[in-house]
């Protein structure tokens, strides 16, 4: 059926390096429904023409080519996130296009600008009546993270997301859900029966995660500094990493059975208390962020942490598990590692999952490693994240988007080391020194 997606947000950093490439890519593939249409609404005074012009140029620095049929599909509205009025003239133009179609269409909606807006764009799209479909169609909401900063704020947001739309119609985005080596974690774990008596407490001695990046703030200063890393990526990547290890096989493979499977996992996380945080948490920020466009003077934002968590379930009490990121790192790579015990102490054995640059999964026996490559990681047509994420929320599909549940449960464990991270010094450390 014909899908017209408003783009909210069409020059920031996600649109450019992810949002805009991924469709061209699905473009490409012939992978986009039929009809299928962009518009792009955002402050700058253009025309579609104008629009078009900027994609193609974005597209030909991130991929190379545009090809003008690509370029048809886009038309832009310009418009002020918090202004009225504006919403009616996006509305005016999903008329305009929906009527030369002549068909039903459905119309879904991408939120990639600054949380700060979420609230004043879903209250105007609501008040517009933009979420008003023909019947048989559908109108959804693509919501980047982070989806709030802290437990009280995602609870705020999810409660007004679902005063004005139901969760049915919410795609919460966690693109780490959407990538094939990290979702190849689960369907190790389901194909390797031999795992499963050992895949906990009794065998298992520690998790340690890690997210890597040798690139630092670089444009995202504003955003960045207002964040942190924990919030950036420990909330919701390495969670998630850490639900897909962790997590009970669920009932059946439908989105509601893995959705309450994850929910379970987040839910066992052990809450940390004021007073604590020192005791189970590291935090550093590298020489020369304070330089960075957009960071405040003085700012104490961590750009690297080291979180020590504990679940409570009976299958993983006593597990220690390593949530280790930072920007301004000497390797960029994503891993998750799963160590076993072993008769000999300096030889653990242990599952490695690499999540890229590499992909695969090493498995190493006292010191001996082989790599494996999981089927659904060598055989089939990989989609990048993104492109997955539109391919998804398209068909409808929430299997691979948070639940409500699931951002509130990992605020729960969240929220209390951002808003303690006093309890612990912050290191300042050289680039690449990690
Ligand atoms: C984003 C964070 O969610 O994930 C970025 O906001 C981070 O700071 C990025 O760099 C990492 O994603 P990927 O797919 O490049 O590993």
């Amino acid at each position: 059926m014909p899908t017209i997606l408003c783009l909210f947000g069409v020059t920031g950093d996600l649109s450019v390096h992810k949002l805009l490439p991924a469709l061209y890519t699905l473009f490409e593939d012939n992978a986009l429904p039929a009809h299928f249409k962009i518009i792009g609404f955002g402050r700058r005074d253009w025309s579609d023409d104008d629009f078009r012009k900027y994609v193609a140029e974005v597209l030909l620095k991130q991929k190379g080519e545009c090809k003008p049929a690509f370029l048809e599909k886009l038309f832009y509205v310009s418009g002020n996130y918090t202004v009225p009025a504006d919403y009616k003239k996006l509305q005016d133009k999903f008329i305009g296009l929906e009527s030369t179609l002549k068909q039903k269409t459905n119309r879904l909606f991408y939120l990639a600008v600054p949380p700060v807006l979420y609230t004043d764009i879903l209250t105007s799209i609501k008040n517009a009546s933009l979420d008003k479909v023909g019947k048989g169609s559908w109108s959804r909401f693509l919501v980047e993270k982070p989806f709030g900063t802290d437990l009280v704020s995602a609870k705020k947001l999810n409660k007004l997301a679902l005063k004005f739309f139901t969760e049915k119609q919410l795609f919460r985005v966690d693109h780490y859900l959407a990538k094939e080596s990290v979702q190849a974690i689960r369907y190790f774990r389901k194909e390797n029966q031999f795992l499963h008596s050992i895949w906990n407490n009794k065998s298992i001695t520690k998790i340690e995660i890690q997210l890597f990046e040798e690139a630092i703030v670089g444009e995202r200063g504003a955003f960045y500094d207002a964040v942190g890393a924990l919030r950036d990526v420990g909330q919701n990547h390495l969670l998630q990493i850490l639900v897909l290890i962790v997590m009970d096989a669920p009932k059946t493979e439908s989105e509601s059975a893995v959705r309450k499977a994850r929910l379970k996992a987040l839910s066992s996380l052990k809450a940390y208390k004021k007073g604590d945080i020192g005791k189970y948490a590291v935090r550093g920020q590298y020489e020369g962020y304070l330089s960075e466009p957009g960071v405040k003077n003085g700012s104490e934002t961590e750009t690297y942490f080291k979180v020590k968590a504990e679940l409570t379930s009976s299958a993983w009490k006593t597990v220690p598990v390593y949530l280790e990121s930072g920007k301004g790192l000497a390797v960029s790579k994503v891993t998750a590692k799963v160590f076993f015990k072993s008769a000999k102490k300096d030889e653990p054995n242990s599952i490695t999952f690499l999540i890229q640059p590499g992909k695969g999964v090493e498995v190493s026996f006292e010191g001996e490693a082989i790599v494996t490559l999981p089927p659904q990681l060598s055989t089939k047509k990989i989609h990048g994240a993104y492109e997955r994420i539109f391919l998804e929320a398209i068909a409808g599909d929430q299997t691979l988007f948070p639940h409500e549940l699931e951002i509130e449960a990992s605020w729960k464990f969240i929220t209390p080391i951002v808003e303690n991270w006093r309890e612990t010094p912050l290191h300042i450390y050289k680039k690449k020194s990690i």
